[in-house]
This record gives C-alpha cells, structure tokens and sequence, in this order.
C-alpha cells in the first residue's frame, strides 16, 4: 500500500469538538449489528439495538447490493486483519466485566465516550437502581438520545446524559453536578476512546478516578501502543491512522510500547490487568469461531482502583 497519509489534509488538532455526529461511534455499531446478525452458534454476543444507529441510506445499500456490500467488507477486513474480530471480543470482553461488577455490588457505570453504546439498554442485570452515566460530545449524545427515544418511548430514569466534550469539559464539574456519587462503588467504561484523547486529557481521567472513585472501582478501556498511533508499526497502523484521519476523527494518543504498568503506575492503583489479543482470542473464539483471527495491535486494561 502506498503511504499517501502524510497527504492527507490535517484535521486541526486543537479543534477537537466535532461539528457532526461520531462516525466511528456509527462504525461500532455496525460490528454488532454484524455479530448479532451472524447464526446463533457463532456469534459471542447479540445486540438488538444496534441496528437503529446505523444509517438507514447504508442498511438499504446492503440490502439492495449485497455482493457490493460484501465486497466493501472484505477490503475493510484487508486494510485492518483482525479488527473487526478485536472490536467485537472487546463488546463481549466489556460485557464480561460489567456483569461481574455488577454481581459483586458494584452500583454506578461511567461510560466515557459512551457513543452509541447500548449496554444500557441491553443488559438484563442492570436495573433501575443501578446509575450509569454517559459522556459524549454534545452532536453524538443528542442523536444517540432522539434514538433511544425513539426505541423506548422515554429515555430511562437510571440513566445520566453528560454531554461534555472530555479534552475542554470539566469532567469533575459535570459529574460533581448529576447523581454521581463517590462513595459507590463505579465500573469506568472507555471503549474505543483514549486512542482519541489527548495526553493531557487522559491524564486529567486517570488523575480523577483515581482520587474520586472508592477502593475496589474499577476502569476498563482499550489502547493502542504508541507505535501503532505514530503507523510507524507497518502498514496496518498506517492504514488505521489514515482511515481516522480520514473520519475526522485522528487517532492522538498511545501507550508507550512494552510499558504499559510503567506509564499507569503513576496513578497507584491497586491492580493493573492487561489484556492482550492472544489472551481475548482463546478466551472468546473456540469451537466455530477458532479460525477467527484478531488484531495484536489491541490490547485491553482492566484497572482496580
Ligand atoms: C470509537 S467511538 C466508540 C463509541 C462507543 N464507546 C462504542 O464502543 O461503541 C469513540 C467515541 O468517543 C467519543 N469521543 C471522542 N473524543 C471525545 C471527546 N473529546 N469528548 C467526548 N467524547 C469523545 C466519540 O464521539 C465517539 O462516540
């Protein structure tokens, strides 16, 4: 492939709020909505709601040109070997851990760059009395809301919106202002997110978790290691940093390579698991799914504070 991504017009980097909805949140929603619609002996996870996320002009696309629309997935499978199958284990991974957390008394759920997620709404184990708390920016959350609307008929009572954008928003002022409270225990949800933060930014979240939530919370994201941020990895990387950029939402930040505990132990939390994709594969695509291969470049953090 030809490295025709330093032409690229730069996004401004400084200039981080969106002026449109997140597509790569539209893009999340489309790997389930490809799970859910795989048979039920296959797929690891199944979201009813994704569908009503996705643009309808794309869905009527697939159904009228479904050879096209094939078509367009295997170049997508191309340019990213393994993604999909990474973003996906890392929907049911999530999923995992929100309901341990959930059956060992955890009572809050932050969802920072909660985008079109639908745990809310999907998980059977989460209650009414159970607060979540989504952070967005303002474009994606109001879209997302008319959505869930229009799903529900309401939007749901346990459920905060915070719309903020988290590189210029106070994220302590916005949740020190809603139903937050310190003193429950809280699982941190950020999906796909911090390889769209800046570093101060991140360090602003960690910084504030750490101090704010009880002893035994947790955080759980995903990263990419700063080689793959830099496309200095190979081309895969070089794709993927393309392909943001391209979306107008470039990837900012990366962990240092081979030394994640390094850069998290700044925080002093309690307890750091990484994740890495051999680990996730072998525990979530065996029998049908062992061919199914996944990304290296993803790993994930379960953190306890
Ligand atoms: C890749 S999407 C992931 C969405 C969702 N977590 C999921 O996994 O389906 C990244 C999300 O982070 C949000 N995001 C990125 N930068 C943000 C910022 N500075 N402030 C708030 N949200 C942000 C985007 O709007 C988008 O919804």
């Amino acid at each position: 492939m030809s490295d025709d991504s330093r032409n690229i017009e730069q996004p401004d980097m400084q200039e981080s709020r969106p002026k449109t909805p997140s597509r790569m949140a539209e893009g999340m929603a489309m790997h389930r909505l490809a799970e859910t619609m795989l048979p039920e002996d296959v797929r690891i996870f199944s979201d009813p709601y994704a569908v009503h996320f996705i643009n309808p002009e794309i869905l009527k696309f697939a159904a009228e040109h479904p050879r096209k629309a094939e078509q367009k997935v295997r170049e997508m499978k191309n340019l990213f070997p393994g993604l999909g199958n990474s973003i996906r284990a890392r929907v049911k991974y999530f999923d995992l851990v929100l309901n341990e957390c959930i059956s060992h008394d955890f009572a809050q759920l932050i969802i920072l760059g909660a985008g079109y997620d639908t745990r809310p709404y999907r998980t059977p184990e989460i209650d009414h009395n159970f607060k979540v708390f989504e952070v967005d920016h303002p474009e994606t959350q109001s879209v997302k809301k008319e959505i869930i609307r229009r799903i529900f008929g309401t939007l749901p009572d346990n459920v905060t919106y915070i719309p903020l954008n988290l590189e210029t928003g106070d994220l302590d002022v916005a949740l020190s202002s809603s139903c937050f409270s310190e003193l429950k225990k809280t699982l941190v949800i950020m999906e796909g997110l911090i390889m769209y933060l800046s570093s101060d930014s991140i360090h602003r979240i960690f910084q504030y978790f750490s101090k704010e939530c009880p002893v035994g919370s947790k955080i759980l994201f995903d990263y990419y290691p700063e080689s793959v941020v830099s496309g200095e990895k190979n081309e895969y990387a070089k794709n993927i940093v393309k392909f943001t950029q391209l979306n107008g939402e470039p990837l900012k930040f990366g962990i240092p390579d081979h030394a994640e505990r390094n850069f998290m132990s700044q925080w002093n939390f309690a307890d750091i698991r990484i994740i890495r994709s051999e680990e996730y594969k072998n525990l979530l695509f065996t029998g049908k799914n062992a061919d199914r291969s996944v990304c290296d470049f993803l790993s994930f953090m379960e953190v306890t504070i």
